[in-house]
């Protein structure tokens, strides 16, 4: 028998010795002699191959090569020179490995938790009657929507909420629902937006629905069903006995005006509405309800949808009793009461309850979000207006969860008193309410609400773009916001919304106008025919997204450069926000992390003058203060002193600087955090940190 390795020749015959092998411990030929073999003791197995432990020392004596056999191969490796080494290989990579993983659970257990997708960027509201009409029959469409997600990815948006497009007769533009789970024709097909959706997500956009419970239209079937009596819907909405031509149930008025109570023929009692007459009020006290609202829920979640803007929820219950509210002025003659501003709207809104069936609706939402990055959100709308703590009940509390927000509307006041006093006053109603460990928002405009453009001015429009970006938590832009589109003028004929048919300056069409994409015809809302629901605003030949994408100062440029700036930067997307100063003019900030040395001074002019703020007094700022960015291109990269930081009306300066010194280790009551977070500089991570 013999082994061959070619490439050397090297040929071992039976018994042959090999006179070029060294072995590791030294041992030569001489060596080798002393290992005898006797001949007599080399035994063959039945198919011609040496047994081991008669064959060892021959083998040993013969160089490793390639293509050994096995046999041979554990020969050689039973030898210390390539045992050792492999012994402490195999050692360190235990250790490695066990290093590694208690480094993993180190750095899972030290990480604060990531921004979730509803954090780290603006909601964007889409009105789709108004976003882009693909038909050309002069009303937005889902399609629309679909050939326009550029401008998101251009904007770097990626939260997305579209106003209702479920199937509706139209009264209040789709807050009216007739099917829960279909599409309304004008908008497209189940088929469309499923194409938008698919097509978002592979954008990494998240779609947001509107989600509408408090009431349903006066077609849906359910009410055609409680009104003839059918006994499972019978008590699906709220019904009392009345004349037709008798008084009303009790005083309580629609949000609409005039009473929340309509005589209907077929079921010969009064139901009752806190919309319009066509916008029955659903009745939450029937758990039939609740499951039905949960089966919709999970409909729309099992499509993929990623979250849900909860519609008008504070109404959703009524008191039992149906009692009178009390007035507001309580010599009002009682058929002057006739709007929700007249009666205190105590049995009407934010019943014992409310929260129990919003936390069951979270609890659905929160079994779709257990799937790895498919965070189902919601967000809560309700007007409190100065009874804040209403509000902030919808965060939930630290056992149940419920919105992750409710919507912030207090900025929509801005325009009462523009100045930096009011501006922080409004900003510190949320941050001084809201419970500790909560995530903020900033609403300044919506379908309801007039732009703030028009209330506030063109001049300071981009002051306020700067506050939504650069404060605490996520921005909510209406559509146009992000050009500074204004309301338009609608005469008395023009008037689209019910809400406006009935009083005229409560009109929402001026703020529903359609966006201004172009130049063009329709300002490219409706490139087809020369359709358009409502009128465009005439500005639109130079206030458009294409004009303003071409200049690198305009509204939409500076959106922009400050979203993207929000997201690359931690003190701005997660850091501490620490009031600095307010006067009648100026407002103004820090956006700080701890163990960062980079830091941002945010300064805005909300007031009617133009300002010198001296911030010399401010330790822990640098002497001298770079601005990054500017409302006026102008001023950007100016150097100014801190004694001395000019700002003309309407202008909003972002200063970035360095330091090493934190603000709000010194001021533990001027500032806020959602969840504390340090970094550490030297390998660049963020960790927990008390
Ligand atoms: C919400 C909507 C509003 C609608 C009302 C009734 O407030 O924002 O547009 O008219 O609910 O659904
Ligand atoms: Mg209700």
């Amino acid at each position: 028998m013999s082994y061959r390795k070619d490439s050397d020749s090297v040929e071992l015959g039976e018994c042959t010795r090999n006179p070029g092998y060294k072995d590791a411990d030294g041992d030569g030929p001489a060596a080798r002699d002393n290992i005898s073999v006797s001949d007599s003791e080399e035994k063959r197995d039945s198919i011609g191959v040496k047994r081991l432990s008669d064959a060892r020392d021959e083998y040993t004596q013969i160089k490793p090569y390639a293509g050994m056999p096995k046999e041979v191969l554990v020969l050689y490796s039973s030898k210390a020179r390539y045992r050792v080494p492999r012994e402490i290989l195999f050692w360190l990579t235990v250790c490695c490995t066990l290093a590694l993983v208690a480094v993993t659970i180190a750095v899972i257990a030290l990480s604060p938790k990531c921004l979730s997708w509803w954090q780290a960027s603006p909601v964007y509201q889409i009105y789709p009657r108004s976003f882009k009409d693909s038909d050309g029959d002069g009303v937005g469409d889902l399609k629309g929507i679909k050939e326009k997600l550029d401008h998101f990815e251009y904007l770097n948006i990626k939260s997305i909420w579209i106003s209702p497009f479920y199937r509706s007769p139209m009264k209040d533009f789709g807050y009216d629902v007739e099917d829960f789970r279909d599409i309304d024709p004008l908008f497209g097909t189940m088929k469309d937006f499923e194409e938008l959706l698919a097509t978002m997500h592979s954008k990494g956009l998240r779609l947001i629905m509107d989600f509408i419970p408090n009431h349903t239209s006066d077609r849906h079937r359910w009410f055609n069903l409680s009104r003839t009596r059918d006994p499972h819907y019978e008590d699906y909405y709220v019904w009392t006995d009345c004349k037709p031509d008798g008084p009303k149930p009790n005083n309580w008025v629609s949000i609409f005006g005039n009473s929340s109570w309509t005589y209907d023929e077929v079921r010969g009692q009064c139901y009752l509405h806190q919309f319009l007459k066509e916008q029955p009020d659903l009745n939450f006290r029937n758990p039939d309800v609740i499951n039905e609202m949960i089966d919709i829920i999970h409909f729309w979640l099992d499509k993929g949808v990623d979250g849900f803007r909860m519609d008008a929820v504070k109404h959703m219950l009524e008191a039992p009793h149906m009692r009178d509210e009390p007035q507001v002025d309580p010599n009002k003659p009682p058929e002057l009461v006739t709007t929700e501003w007249d009666l205190h709207s105590d049995y009407t809104t934010s019943q014992v309850g409310l929260h129990d069936i919003l936390r069951e609706f979270r609890a659905q939402m929160d079994i779709y979000s257990q799937e790895p990055g498919r965070y189902r959100f919601m967000v809560i709308e309700s007007y409190d207006y100065e009874e804040v703590y209403k509000t902030m009940m919808y965060y939930g509390t630290k056992l149940e969860k419920e919105g992750d927000f409710p919507f912030n509307f207090y900025l929509l006041d801005l325009p009462q008193n523009t100045s930096g006093v009011w501006a922080k006053h409004l900003v510190h109603l949320w941050m001084g309410n809201m419970p500790k460990g909560k995530w903020p928002n900033w609403v300044v405009g919506n379908h309801d609400r007039t732009r703030i453009s028009s209330s506030a001015g063109q001049l300071y429009v981009r002051a306020i773009n700067m506050l939504l970006l650069t404060l605490p938590g996520t921005a909510t832009t209406y559509y146009g916001e992000e050009i500074g589109m204004e309301n338009i003028n609608v005469t008395a004929s023009q008037i689209q919304d019910p809400a406006g048919k009935y009083n005229t300056s409560a009109s929402r069409d001026p703020q529903r106008s359609p966006l201004q994409w172009n130049a063009n015809m329709n300002a490219g809302f409706n490139d087809k025919t020369n359709l358009t629901w409502l009128p465009l605003h005439p500005d639109y030949e130079t206030v458009n997204v294409e004009a303003q994408m071409k200049d690198d100062g305009s509204v939409l440029a500076q959106y922009r450069f400050l979203n993207t700036l929000r997201q690359s930067e931690l003190p701005l997307n997660r850091g501490w926000f620490c009031y600095v100063h307010d006067d009648a003019n100026v407002f103004s900030y820090i956006r700080e992390l701890d163990g960062l040395k980079r830091a941002f001074l945010i300064v805005v002019n909300f007031g009617k003058e133009s300002a010198i703020t001296d911030l010399s007094s401010v330790r822990e700022l640098p002497d001298e203060l770079k601005v990054l960015m500017s409302t006026n291109k102008a001023n950007d990269g100016k150097v100014l002193p801190k004694s001395r930081i000019q700002t003309e009306v309407g202008e909003g300066l972002v200063i970035q600087y360095s330091t090493n010194t934190r603000f709000n280790p010194n001021h533990p009551e001027e500032c806020y955090i959602s969840e504390k977070a340090c970094y550490l500089e030297t390998i660049g991570i963020l960790y927990k940190c008390q």
